[in-house]
């Protein structure tokens, strides 16, 4: 017996029969999209900074409207913040948008004003991950690379049959490892983009894969051990924090009381209606708003509404404020608050989704 010896175990899977199949499968299949009709290494960066959280079929307008504003990276990078702000509203996480111009303006001043075609270098900007310069790279720049995402994370771990933790950055690392080893040149992108889109719309999570349209079927573990409803594994996320607030939608003369958040933390240097920790009734809020000094008309109860982030929870209640006047001794002791039209708040000031249940009641009221 030899005892000398130790035995190393790699994990690893080897993926190549599925390249040709599935670069064949896009080449039909693939969803028409403006940045891939068009892979200019600006469009494709801004596209996949939107689709971080957002789906495909929600951020076609959104590229639309931005790339019209906001054409090239010269013009993202010299863009005013408000403006900025007021393209993303709706897709949410806003720290994506700033870091987006935080890039531009280093690919100005260090890129002579283009992307590097290199993804060491795109590793450098702020926003950039491993998965975003896998992307522009492949994409953009034929480098052949690979772009790590849930989706892709699904498609593999099914296709190897793996019971791996895909929360863990080391099974992460070693999905790249076996992509980067098949790669293939040409289409290094077309192939990113094909596990992609097949995780979109044939793999789909929750135990619901359309596997009789899938061209690597025939390669794939989990539909040949039928475990694709076990798979990927993915240990549930923490519970999130529950915070109770009452939010106010204050109207005078047709304008709405506005002010912006604190520069750090959740939603740092947005815009917000004013809101109080804990839910209180209608009567409470009438009472509080008229001893600060209100002269309130009406008050409507606007409705209970959840708004899910990450890591919080927010359980609100709303009410419509009307008032009939506004105390000079008001304004002065607000005065990190503005009374905002309601063009302003579709042309300029951008608030996060979270208050849109309440916001959106300017807009009901225009029809
Ligand atoms: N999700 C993120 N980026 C994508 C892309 N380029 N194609 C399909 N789905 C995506």
């Amino acid at each position: 017996m030899d005892h000398g010896k130790v035995k190393v175990i790699v994990l690893s899977y080897d993926y190549k029969e599925i390249v040709p199949y599935l670069l064949d499968w896009f080449s039909y299949n693939a969803r028409i999209l403006a940045w891939r009709e068009n892979p200019r290494p600006y469009y494709v960066w801004v596209s996949e900074i939107m689709l971080q959280q957002t789906r495909v079929e929600a951020v076609k307008g959104f590229f639309d409207r931005f790339i019209t504003e906001l054409p090239d990276i010269k013009a993202l990078a010299e863009a005013d913040e408000e403006k900025l702000l007021k393209l993303w509203e709706g897709l949410g996480y806003y720290n994506r948008v700033r870091n987006l111009q935080k890039a531009a303006r280093v690919v100005m001043e260090e890129h002579g004003g283009e992307l590097p075609a290199d993804y060491e270098k795109l590793l450098t900007l702020p926003g950039i991950g491993s998965y975003t310069a896998g992307a522009i790279a492949s994409i953009a720049f034929q480098i052949p690379v690979p772009a790590v995402d849930g989706n892709v994370l699904r498609v593999t771990k099914r296709i190897a049959g793996s019971f791996d933790d895909i929360t863990k950055e080391s099974v992460k690392k070693e999905v790249w490892q076996d992509l980067v080893r098949i790669m293939p040149s040409p289409r290094p992108g077309d192939f990113n983009q094909s596990l992609m889109e097949l995780g979109a719309t044939v793999c789909l999570p929750n135990g619901k894969p359309l596997c009789d349209k899938c061209p690597v079927m025939h390669l794939c573990q989990a539909f040949h051990k039928d475990i694709t409803m076990l798979l990927p594994v993915k240990p549930s996320k923490k519970e999130r924090r529950i915070e109770e607030k009452t939010v106010l939608l204050m109207e005078y003369q047709e304008k709405y009381y506005i002010r912006k958040r604190a520069g750090k933390g959740l939603l740092a240097g947005l815009w917000e209606l004013p809101n109080k920790e804990g839910k209180e009734n209608a009567e409470i809020t009438y009472k509080v708003l008229s001893e600060m000094g209100y002269q309130i008309a009406s008050i409507d109860n606007l409705g209970e509404v959840k708004h899910i982030f990450s890591h919080i929870e927010w359980n609100m209640v709303g009410y419509h404020v009307t008032l009939n006047e506004l105390p000079s001794q008001i304004v002065a002791e607000h005065s990190d608050y503005i009374w905002a039209s309601k063009d302003d708040l579709k042309n300029i000031y951008s608030l996060p989704a979270a208050f849109s249940a309440y916001s959106e009641r300017w807009k009901e009221k225009e029809k």
